[in-house]
């Protein structure tokens, strides 16, 4: 990642402070069902608003931040519901301009996605939308807007649903952390450049100060001996995380809500893209007393401590640590067939930005210059079309049940999570390299100048949108649609 160019780090600006009470103090509310209005047993029953509002980012002598937010919270209320159940979300729009919601790596009907053209016409101000669906997967998943995406997750609506597990693992206690960053002014308002030419054809928006659950993260307190089950999710625009929890091995349980085998990862270091979530198994292994790091070293030279880890000075909890880490229960995918001879292969080719050296791509359904392209604010392509919005023609159509192998190529300077809709992905391999796990996931994450190799079986009909989880460079042009039918 030594060449993707940014330019703000975390402690620029506004420095590190300490938050009174800690990460004690930021833990969020959770949604509560309505239960009273929950007709079966597995109904779950929410309601949402999309709203202007003010969050305490930074607290102490700072003012309060002026967001938007779902139902008075940012990062939004957790979701909480167990696999298989139906899901119903009154969703209402307190904002001024249109909005919907995507429900991001839950494979659910198109008619559910969020995704305006294909999914639904947007929900507008004053109006409500309820979303209903049942949940086929266990895992950690996240909602956002789809509707002038770049700007509405930046000012703060985003969220995480986690579906639980019939029988989750064991653990002495289950924390979320939901990473995001933000660029604020001095005086802690958010820096309205949305869209700036700049995030657009460099590394998106990156933003000056990086929260964890919507505060600056000062200490995680756990105690000797513990287990703790921890779910990262990565909900800013466009800043990637490498997190190594310095004398700790953390193990990878699950990609993007998805079941793997338990692992260290490689070099000890959590990468999270944009879009990406992680859940990890914390062993405790430390002396009470002791105190560590959190790194986050995706920039190596600008490498800085997220959060410290603090442990209690109570005596550890169990003298004996629990044994091995057993895999979650796989989620019900259907299994990419490779020896398939009538599998489908396509190649899927990123191109485009700054330093890069596209020529030209097509756009609006007529081939422009680079020059013509930058004056549309379009300086992205995938397989030679820049999109213009998500009403556009399936780069690939692809039959309902084949198995499908895309080989993408990135053409460019840039690091780019690709994410793709209504569906979970095998990863295969990236940059030539086979992947030991051959993980899950709803984004993959291309090294610049760099390639991946997926599968996946197409097994929900509809449009669905592949596009880059940096969400200026979907303005950009960055988006196409794979069609399943
Ligand atoms: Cu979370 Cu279309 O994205
Ligand atoms: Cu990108």
């Amino acid at each position: 990642m030594k060449n993707f160019s940014h330019d703000i780090a975390p402690g620029d600006g506004l420095s590190r402070r300490t938050v009174l009470g800690g990460m004690a103090g930021s833990a969020f509310l959770c949604a509560l069902p309505l239960a009273a209005s929950a007709k079966a047993s597995n109904v779950r029953e929410f309601s949402l608003k999309a709203q202007p509002g003010t969050a305490t980012i930074l607290g102490g002598k700072w003012a309060d931040t002026k967001v938007w937010n779902y139902s008075g919270q940012t990062p939004g209320p957790v979701l909480r519901v167990t696999q298989g159940d139906r899901v119903r979300i009154h969703v209402e729009n307190g904002l001024d301009q249109p909005t919907t919601i995507h429900w991001h790596g839950l494979r659910i009907p198109i008619n559910m996605d969020g995704v305006p053209d294909i999914s639904q016409a947007p929900i507008q101000p004053g109006e409500t939308f309820t979303y209903e669906f049942v949940v086929p997967d266990a895992g950690t998943f996240w909602y956002h807007p789809h509707v002038n995406t770049s700007e509405q997750i930046a000012r703060g609506l985003n969220g995480i649903l986690i579906v639980e597990e019939k029988s989750p693992p064991t653990v002495d206690r289950e924390e979320l952390w939901v990473i995001d960053d933000w660029r604020l002014n001095q005086d802690a308002t958010i820096q309205e450049n949305f869209g700036h030419g700049m995030d657009i054809s460099h590394g998106g928006r990156q933003g000056n100060l990086v929260t964890i659950n919507g505060k600056v993260p000062d200490i995680f307190s756990v105690r000797s001996g513990e287990r703790i089950r921890l779910r990262l999710a990565n909900v800013a625009n466009a800043r990637l995380f490498g997190l190594r929890f310095e004398g700790h091995e953390p193990q990878v349980i699950a990609i993007d809500g998805h079941p793997v085998l338990p692992h260290v990862p490689q070099n000890g270091q959590l990468i999270l893209a944009p879009g990406q979530r992680v859940d990890i198994i914390l062993d405790c292994t430390a002396k009470p007393g002791t105190a560590f790091k959190v790194m986050d070293e995706i920039y190596a030279d600008q490498a800085y401590a997220l959060i410290d880890i603090a442990y209690s000075k109570d005596k550890p909890v169990r003298t004996k640590l629990l044994g091995k880490i057993k895999p979650l229960a796989d989620n019900p995918l259907s299994e990419p067939n490779l020896a398939d001879p009538n599998r489908n292969k396509y190649e899927v080719i990123i191109d485009g930005g700054a330093m890069g050296s596209m020529q030209g791509a097509d756009f609006k359904g007529q081939y422009l210059t680079i020059n013509e392209l930058i004056k549309h604010r379009r300086i992205w392509a995938i397989n030679g079309v820049a999109a213009d919005t998500t009403a556009m023609a399936p780069m690939y159509t692809v039959k309902r049940g084949s198995t499908n192998v895309f080989s993408i190529k990135n053409d460019t300077v840039f690091p780019h999570p690709m994410h793709l809709h209504g569906h979970a992905f095998r990863i295969l391999s990236i940059n030539g390299q086979a992947e030991l796990y051959r993980p899950w996931a709803d984004t993959v994450l291309l090294p610049p100048q760099g390639s991946a190799k997926i599968a996946f079986v197409a097994d929900n009909p509809g449009d669905w949108l592949f596009h880059c989880h940096i969400l200026e460079h979907v303005d950009g042009g960055m988006l196409s649609v794979i069609r399943v039918r």
